[in-house]
């Protein structure tokens, strides 16, 4: 049984709570997952009421919902929802809130606070949310989920942590990171340690590499202020392609629980090699995009994008070699590649075996074996396929490639979002999806080398033309010639 409970939404007319937060409770409580006595705040400039918040909500829900809108859930969870008008800049307000949250039965006093706001307001909301007193209560709990960019370097994080730390306890603290709710995010442990036959595989004796692609054809959906003071390297990859690394590469768990689970990826980061300053260009690289076709539509290129300024060089592609050095890995490069406005939107783990050590069909028509991939794509479509050499039909001894695929291969309109799991492990105060701050920590230490060699070189950045899969240049962070992008599930070398 789930505890009653509050959940405060900082930021309820944002484009987060908008596209992830509501409709994420919505098929929740369609699923009848929500306790009957959660009732949801949104907490916005706006000066609305209660009523005029259900009709936007109900209205933005009906684009967004899987499966069609059902009258009977919307009336139900309208009901939950409560507006309250108020400017995070004005401190009284949240005194004002305080007694909001306590006037009469309707508000449980176990509250989720949820940040769907600018970082720079993570900090200060926090403190205020103290001040009034509405950090803690006797008999009841108080959580706190923070969004990602979780600081905006080392030291930024390292100040936001003590920030937050003053006034909250490290159990009260979810730090989210939606990708670890993706279906095939978890199936990754669940393909590694549930299937005694890949552990024996899965080092670095048979792997050759590991590539962890996310490619987007989006831009940059309206948040131009932020993504520019982002870029891609801090927006995708210290964040969501470092977790997926780590999934990968982790030793097993001694149990399934959060802090046990947590040790290991924590121990992955801190293996990763650092990299020194001076080979920054041999293992980073960046470009921005330019104008070109997505899916044949024309699109702008990044400098002519609203809010941008004309001589920005903020990456929207960024691709990295790293190894992780331990006894697993030492030497197996895993690359891991981002970018806007791309060909395709695919993301997934590639995993490049060895070629077999003797070249047995030599006298054969066969010239050279394809090696064997294991690809993992988490979407668009949620797949696990091993790809084999057989031999092909015929008189002759030549191979083909084939697929065994683990999963079914489709876009299923019944794929839960991220956000979907992950709201109900906060209200259930499970940790083991959310980040520790060890964890944000050491991301920060992998990448900050290379955000402080690119922040010093404003002067030029390399162009890929919207709708391709980013500069050919990017091909020089690979180790050997026979090594190259792969970019979606079907070998598009072939
Ligand atoms: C977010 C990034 O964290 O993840 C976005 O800020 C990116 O720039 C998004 O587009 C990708 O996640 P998803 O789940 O929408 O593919």
């Amino acid at each position: 049984m789930l505890d009653p409970c509050t959940f405060v939404i900082f930021g309820a007319t944002g484009n987060l709570a908008t596209n992830k937060l509501l409709p994420a409770l919505y098929h929740l409580d369609c699923a009848g997952r929500l306790p009957e006595e959660l009732a949801i705040v949104g907490f916005a400039r706006r000066d609305w009421d209660d009523q005029q918040w259900r009709n936007a909500v109900a209205e933005a829900l009906a684009e967004r919902v899987r499966g069609g809108m059902n009258a009977q859930v919307l009336e139900r969870f309208c009901a939950r929802l409560h507006f309250f008008s108020g400017d995070l800049t004005d401190e009284s307000v949240f005194s004002r809130l305080r007694t909001f949250l306590g006037e009469g039965p309707r508000f449980a006093d176990n509250v989720v606070f949820y940040m769907a706001i600018r970082p720079a307001e993570f900090g200060v909301v926090s403190e205020r949310l103290a001040h009034a007193g509405l950090n803690r209560a006797d008999g009841a709990w108080r959580r706190l989920v923070i969004e990602k960019p979780f600081g905006y370097d080392l030291e930024s994080a390292a100040t936001l942590d003590q920030r937050l730390h003053r006034d909250f306890d490290e159990e009260q603290i979810f730090r989210i990171d939606h990708y670890l709710g993706k279906g095939t995010v978890q199936n990754i442990l669940v393909f590694r340690f549930a299937n005694l036959m890949l552990e024996p595989l899965w080092n670095r004796n048979y792997i050759d590499h590991v590539q962890i692609t996310h490619a987007e054809t989006r831009g940059l959906d309206g948040r131009a202020g932020y993504y520019d003071g982002a870029g891609a390297l801090r927006d995708m990859i210290q964040s969501h392609l470092l977790q997926l690394l780590t999934l990968v590469a982790m030793e097993p768990p001694a149990s399934l629980d959060a802090e046990a689970l947590r040790d290991e990826k924590v121990k992955v980061l801190r293996s990763i090699r650092p990299i020194p300053q001076s080979a920054v260009h041999a293992h980073a690289f960046r470009a921005q995009y330019a104008r070109g076709k997505v899916n044949g539509e024309r699109m702008l290129g990044y400098l002519e994008e609203a809010d941008i300024p004309s001589t920005s060089t903020t990456e929207t592609f960024a691709a990295l070699k790293l190894y992780i050095d331990n006894w697993r890995w030492r030497n197996v490069p895993f690359y891991l590649r981002t970018g806007k406005r791309m060909a395709r939107s695919q993301s997934m783990v590639s995993i490049r075996f060895k070629h077999p050590p003797q070249q047995l069909f030599r006298e054969t028509h066969i010239e050279q074996l394809d090696p064997n991939w294991i690809l993992m794509s988490i979407q668009p479509n949620e797949c696990l396929r091993m790809e084999l050499q057989v031999k092909q039909n015929g008189l002759e001894m030549r191979t083909e490639t084939t697929r065994l695929d683990a999963t079914s291969c489709g876009i299923s309109d019944a794929q839960l979002d991220a956000y979907e799991a992950l709201l109900l492990d906060v209200i259930e105060g499970d940790h083991s999806l959310f980040l520790r701050y060890d964890e944000v920590k050491w991301a920060w230490t992998v990448v900050d080398p290379i955000l402080k060699v690119w922040s010093t070189e404003r002067d030029f950045i390399h162009v890929y033309p919207a709708g391709s899969w980013g500069p050919t240049e990017a091909n020089r962070l690979f180790m050997r010639d026979d090594q190259y992008w792969r970019n979606t599930l079907d070998d598009d070398r072939h």
